[in-house]
C-alpha cells in the first residue's frame, strides 16, 4: 500500500475580470511508496505547488481523492486531520520568508512541539513532557545536530544565518514531530549552487536517518533525476507522462520532457564528500 495516493485532484479559479475558470490543475493522480521520492517536474506555473497544497489539505481540490496511510483525508475529520498533520510537513522554496524574524531558532524549531501538545490536551501527561522546557531543548538540539547546526543557533534569529542555514532550520522545523512524509516545494532555487548541494546531501542523509517519504518539487530535471525514484511531468495542471526516474530521463516519450531535458544539461559539480552532484 503506497503511503501517498492521489487520484483525479483538480482545481480552477476564477479568471480575474472574467466569468471564466481556469483549470490550473487538472485530473492530476500519482501514488508515493513508503521511504521513496517522488520528484514533481515542471515549469513555473504548471500547477505544482498547488498539486502539493491540496494534497496536504492546506487548499481545498474542487474534485479528486487524496489518501494518506490508507486514510482518505478529504472525509477525515477535523480532529483526525489535526492528528494526521504531525506526520505530513512542508518545506518551502524561500528560506527567508518562512521564518518569523522575531522568533529564536529555539522557539521556531520547537513551535511544532507546542501546537502539537496544545491539540492534544486531552493526553495531559503528554503534553505537559513536551512543555517541559529542558526536555523540549534537548529535542530541539537534537534535531538542529540531525541537520548540522549546533547548539549555539539556539538563542539566536534567523537574520544571523545565510540562506543555507535558514533552510537547515526550516527542515529542522518540518522534522521535529518526527513526520513520515515531507513535501520538498522548489527547496534549493533560491539558494547558490554550491549550497544547494550540500542542502541536497542533508535531505538524502535524513531520508535515511528517519525514514521519510518525499514529494520532491523541483523544476530541474538533473535534479529530479538525482533524487526520484519516481518521476511526474506536468504541464499546464495536467501530467504528461510519469514512471521511473530512468524510463522518464532516458526514454521520455513526450516531447515536452524531451525539452526539458534538453533545456537543463548537467552541471557536475562537488558536494563535500567529494561526490558529483548534478545540480542547475
Ligand atoms: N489562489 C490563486 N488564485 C488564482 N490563481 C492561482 C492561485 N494559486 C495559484 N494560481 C495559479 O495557478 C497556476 C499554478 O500555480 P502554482 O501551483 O503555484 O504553480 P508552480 O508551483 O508550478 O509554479 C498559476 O498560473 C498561478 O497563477
Ligand atoms: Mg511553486
Amino acid at each position: 500500500m503506497p503511503l501517498v495516493e492521489i487520484e483525479g485532484l483538480t482545481k480552477s479559479y476564477a479568471g480575474a475580470g472574467t466569468r471564466q475558470r481556469s483549470t490550473v490543475v487538472d485530473h492530476v493522480s500519482f501514488q508515493i511508496e513508503r521511504g521513496q521520492t517522488l520528484g514533481l517536474i515542471g515549469e513555473s506555473g504548471s500547477g505544482k505547488s498547488t498539486v502539493a497544497r491540496m494534497l496536504l489539505r492546506l487548499i481545498e481540490p474542487d474534485s479528486g481523492t487524496i489518501r494518506f496511510n490508507d486514510t482518505d483525508l478529504r472525509a477525515a475529520s477535523h480532529r483526525q486531520m489535526q492528528e494526521l498533520r504531525r506526520h505530513m510537513q512542508i518545506v518551502f522554496q524561500d528560506p527567508y520568508a518562512a521564518l518569523n524574524p522575531r522568533m529564536r531558532v529555539e522557539q521556531i524549531v520547537g513551535e511544532p512541539l507546542d501546537i502539537h501538545a496544545a491539540g492534544k490536551a486531552g493526553l495531559a501527561a503528554n503534553a505537559a513532557c513536551l512543555r517541559t522546557r529542558s526536555s523540549r531543548r534537548e529535542r530541539v538540539s537534537a534535531m538542529l545536530r540531525a541537520v548540522g547546526m549546533d547548539g549555539s543557533a539556539l538563542a539566536r534569529y534567523p537574520h544571523e544565518f545565510s540562506g543555507g542555514q535558514r533552510q537547515r532550520i526550516n527542515i529542522a522545523r518540518a522534522l521535529i514531530l518526527q513526520p513520515e512524509f515531507v513535501v520538498l516545494d522548489e527547496p534549493v532555487s533560491a539558494l547558490d549552487v554550491s549550497v544547494a548541494a550540500q542542502i541536497i546531501t542533508l535531505l538524502q542523509r535524513l531520508q535515511r536517518e528517519f525514514h521519510l517519504t518525499y514529494l520532491f518539487i523541483t523544476h530541474s530535471m538533473p535534479l529530479a533525476r538525482y533524487l526520484s525514484d519516481q518521476i511526474v511531468v506536468l504541464r499546464q495542471g495536467r501530467v504528461v507522462e510519469q514512471g521511473g526516474w530512468q524510463q522518464i530521463c532516458e526514454q521520455p516519450q513526450s516531447a515536452y520532457t524531451q525539452a526539458l531535458l534538453a533545456a537543463t544539461p548537467e552541471m557536475p559539480i562537488l558536494d563535500g564528500a567529494g561526490t558529483s552532484l548534478p545540480l542547475t
